[in-house]
C-alpha cells in the first residue's frame, strides 16, 4: 500500500508534496515523510501518525529544495515509528516506496556482510542501500537505478532522489501503480493521478515493469528491457475533482447519505430509462448468451457485492457461478475455461489480490469483466470489458457508496444476462428494472430512519460481541453489516446465514449479545423469523430491520426499524442503509476515527 508523490518543482517542493500525500491519505496513514535537496543534500522530515503530524513538524522546521520525494506510509515492515517512516535513506539516495520487496532478508544479509548499516527494520531501506553501493562503484543514478531494479523481487513503486542532481527524479513501477504528472517547467510522479490533482491533469500512466527519468525539461521511460518505451499523455478528469466533506462531520456520513444519488447515477448508465430496459454502456456491451460459467472474484465489501451478484446470475440467468476471495482464488487452483468470464469487483480497481486475480484469469485464457469505480486504476486498464460504477471519489476507508454502486451494476448485469441467456422475458425484464428504477426514491426513505438507527449506538457501544443474521441476498448483507461494525468501531461483529446459527454461534447469544437480524418480508421471512425465535429464548436482543409486513410478524424485539417495502431483488442494496447507519453511529459514539479507522487503509495494494 502507501502512497508516494516525487517533484522537480519551480519553488519549494515540500508544501506541494504534502499537497499530493493529502490525497494519497486513503493509501495508508501510520506515518509520512518527505526529503528535499538543500542545497545539493539530502534532508528528510518524517513523522510518526497521520500526516497533519509532518504538517506540523515541516511548520517548524521548514524545507525549502525544490526537488523532492514524499510518502504516506501503510506498514507492512516494521512498527509505524518514524525511523521505519520514508523516505529511506542512505549515503547519497533517498528513496520512497509503495509494495513488498520480497527479497529484502537475502538483499538486507548481503548488504550487511559488506558493511551497509540499517536504520530500519523496513523492505524498502535495501533499496535506498543497493543505490548508493551501485553509486559508490561509479555508477552513475540512472545505472544505479538499473542495478538496483535487477535485484530487486517483488511488486512495487519507487521514487528516487540523489543527492547534488536537483534536476533529477527517476520512477519505476513493477506491480504498483506510478503515473507521471507534466507541467510547465515540472515534472511530477504520483502514485495515482489524483496525487498529482493539484498540479496537472496532463497524466502519463507507467507500464508495468517502466521505470522513468525525469528532468524539468525532459522524460525519458524505459521499458523492463531497458529500451526505451513510448506511453501515452492522457488529461485525466479526476484532477478536477475536488473532495470534501460539505456539512457532514465525516466523508463516511456524507458518502452514506450520497447513495440515493450516485445509485441513481449508476443505474443511468445501464438503463434506459425511457424504454424501462437494461442497455449497457458504450464500450462495456457483452453478451451472456455463450457462457457456461461465471467467476466472480473480489476482496472485503466488494467480495460481498459479489456474493449478492451470485444469487442474481444464479437465478435470473441460470448461469453457475464460482465466487472467490481474490486473495485465495489462485490458492484453490481452479479449472479455468478458455473464453469464459471472469469479473473481479474493486472500488480503487487498485487491490493487489484482485489485480493478481485479474491476471490469472487473464494468463488462462479467460476474458475479463471489471466492475469498478477509479476509471483510470490499473484493474480498469487490464480489464476486456470495464462495468464502470458511477459513485464517485469514496474517502472513507470503510466503503458504503461504492458498494451500492457495485450492487447496482451487478444487479443490471445480472437482468442483461437473463435477457441473453432467455430465462427472462420482457415483462420479467421490465419488472426488475422497474424495481431498480424504484430504488433512489426508497433509499432516501430509508435514510430517514437514521435518528431511529442513531439512538441504537449506546447499546452497540456497550457489546463485545454482535451477531448478524440473513439469508438468501440478506446473508451477504448481514455479512457487510458485521464488517462495517468491526472496521470502524473495533467492536467485533460476524454475520451468519440465519439458517446456520443453530450450527454453533448460537453458543455465543445471551443477553449481552446485540443480534441484528435482516429480514424483509419475502418468502425467506418465516424462517428467518424462526431463527429470531431461537435468538429471543435465550435473552440475546434483537434488532430487526424489515418492512411493515415483516414488523406485523415479528415477535418481541429490543427495536424493530422499518424500511420501505420493497421487491425482493432490490432488498439487498436497500438494505446495506441502515447496516452502514448503524456501524457509524455507533462508532461515532464511540469516538473512533471513523474515516480513517486503525490498521486500515483504503487501497490494499499488498498481497
Ligand atoms: C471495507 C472495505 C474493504 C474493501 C476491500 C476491497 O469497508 O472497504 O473491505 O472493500 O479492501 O477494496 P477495493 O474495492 O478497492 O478492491
Amino acid at each position: 500500500m502507501c502512497g508516494i508523490v516525487g517533484i522537480l518543482a519551480k519553488d519549494a517542493a515540500a508544501p506541494q508534496l504534502v499537497d499530493g500525500l493529502k490525497r494519497l491519505e486513503y493509501r495508508g496513514y501510520d506515518s509520512a515523510g518527505v526529503a528535499t535537496l538543500e542545497g545539493g543534500r539530502i534532508v528528510r522530515r518524517r513523522a510518526e501518525g497521520k500526516l497533519r503530524n509532518l504538517e506540523a513538524r515541516l511548520k517548524g522546521e521548514p524545507l525549502a529544495g525544490h526537488a523532492g520525494i514524499g510518502h504516506t506510509r501503510w506498514a507492512t515492515h516494521g512498527a509505524p515509528t518514524e525511523a521505519n517512516a520514508h523516505p529511506h535513506a542512505s549515503g547519497p539516495v533517498a528513496v520512497v516506496h509503495n509494495g513488498i520487496i520480497e527479497n529484502f532478508r537475502e538483499l538486507r544479509a548481503e548488504l550487511e556482510a559488506e558493511g551497509a548499516v540499517f536504520e530500519s527494520q523496513t523492505d524498502t531501506e535495501v533499496v535506498a542501500h543497493l543505490a548508493a553501493h551501485a553509486l559508490k562503484g561509479g555508477a552513475s543514478p540512472r545505472e544505479a537505478v538499473a542495478a538496483t531494479l535487477k535485484r530487486l523481487r517483488g511488486a512495487f513503486a519507487l521514487a528516487f532522489l540523489f543527492e547534488g542532481e536537483e534536476n533529477l527524479l527517476i520512477g519505476a513501477r513493477r506491480g504498483s501503480p506510478l503515473a507521471i504528472g507534466h507541467g510547465e517547467g515540472e515534472v511530477f510522479l504520483g502514485s495515482d493521478a489524483v496525487a498529482l490533482a493539484p498540479f496537472t491533469d496532463a497524466v502519463t500512466y507507467l507500464e508495468d515493469g517502466d521505470w522513468a527519468v525525469l528532468t524539468r525539461s525532459s522524460i525519458e521511460i524505459l521499458d523492463e528491457a531497458g529500451d526505451k518505451a513510448e506511453r501515452e499523455t492522457v488529461r485525466a478528469s479526476v484532477a478536477s475533482v475536488i473532495v470534501d466533506k460539505g456539512s457532514y462531520r465525516h466523508f463516511m456520513a456524507k458518502e452514506i447519505a450520497e447513495q440515493p444519488e450516485v445509485v441513481g447515477h449508476t443505474l443511468a448508465r445501464y438503463i434506459d430509462m425511457a424504454a424501462g430496459r437494461i442497455r449497457l454502456p458504450h464500450g462495456s456491451d457483452f453478451d451472456f448468451s455463450k457462457l457456461d460459467r461465471l467467476a466472480i472474484s473480489a476482496c472485503g465489501t466488494a467480495y460481498y457485492a459479489g456474493l449478492v451478484a451470485r444469487y442474481w446470475f444464479e437465478k435470473f440467468a441460470r448461469l453457475p457461478v464460482d465466487i472467490d476471495i481474490a486473495s485465495e482464488f489462485r490458492y484453490r487452483e481452479p479449472p479455468l475455461v478458455p473464453g469464459s468470464l471472469a469479473i473481479l469487483i474493486s472500488q480503487s480497481g487498485e487491490t493487489a489480490d484482485t489485480l493478481a486475480t485479474l491476471r490469472h484469469c487473464k494468463a488462462q485464457g479467460m476474458k475479463i469483466g471489471a466492475v469498478v469505480n477509479v476509471p483510470t486504476s490499473t484493474i480498469a486498464r487490464e480489464a476486456d470489458v470495464v462495468f464502470p460504477t458511477v459513485a464517485g471519489v469514496e474517502v472513507g476507508v470503510a466503503s458504503t457508496k461504492a458498494f451500492t454502486c457495485q450492487l447496482a451494476t451487478l444487479a443490471a448485469l445480472a437482468i442483461k444476462a437473463g435477457r441473453d441467456r432467455k430465462v427472462l422475458s420482457e415483462t420479467d425484464e421490465a419488472k426488475l428494472v422497474s424495481s431498480l428504477i424504484e430504488l433512489p426514491r426508497l433509499m432516501v426513505e430509508a435514510l430517514h430512519l437514521e435518528s431511529e438507527i442513531e439512538r441504537l449506538a449506546p447499546v452497540f457501544a456497550k457489546a463485545d460481541d454482535v451477531l448478524y443474521l440473513g439469508r438468501g441476498t440478506s446473508f451477504p448483507i448481514a455479512l457487510e453489516g458485521a464488517l462495517k461494525l468491526k472496521e470502524i468501531s473495533y467492536i467485533h461483529a460476524e454475520g451468519y446465514a440465519a439458517g446456520e446459527l443453530k450450527h454453533g454461534p448460537i453458543a455465543l447469544v445471551d443477553e449481552n449479545v446485540p443480534v441484528v437480524v435482516l429480514a424483509p418480508f419475502d418468502p425467506l421471512f418465516e424462517k428467518t423469523a424462526s431463527n429470531m425465535q431461537e435468538v429471543a429464548a435465550r435473552g440475546g436482543k434483537i434488532v430487526l430491520l424489515t418492512d411493515e409486513e415483516g414488523a406485523a410478524h415479528a415477535g418481541e424485539t429490543l427495536a424493530t426499524i422499518v424500511l420501505p417495502k420493497a421487491f425482493a431483488f432490490v432488498s439487498p442494496l436497500l438494505y446495506a442503509v441502515p447496516i452502514q447507519l448503524l456501524a457509524y453511529h455507533t462508532a461515532v459514539f464511540m469516538g473512533t476515527d471513523v474515516d480513517q479507522p486503525r490498521n486500515l487503509a483504503k487501497s490494499v495494494t499488498v498481497e
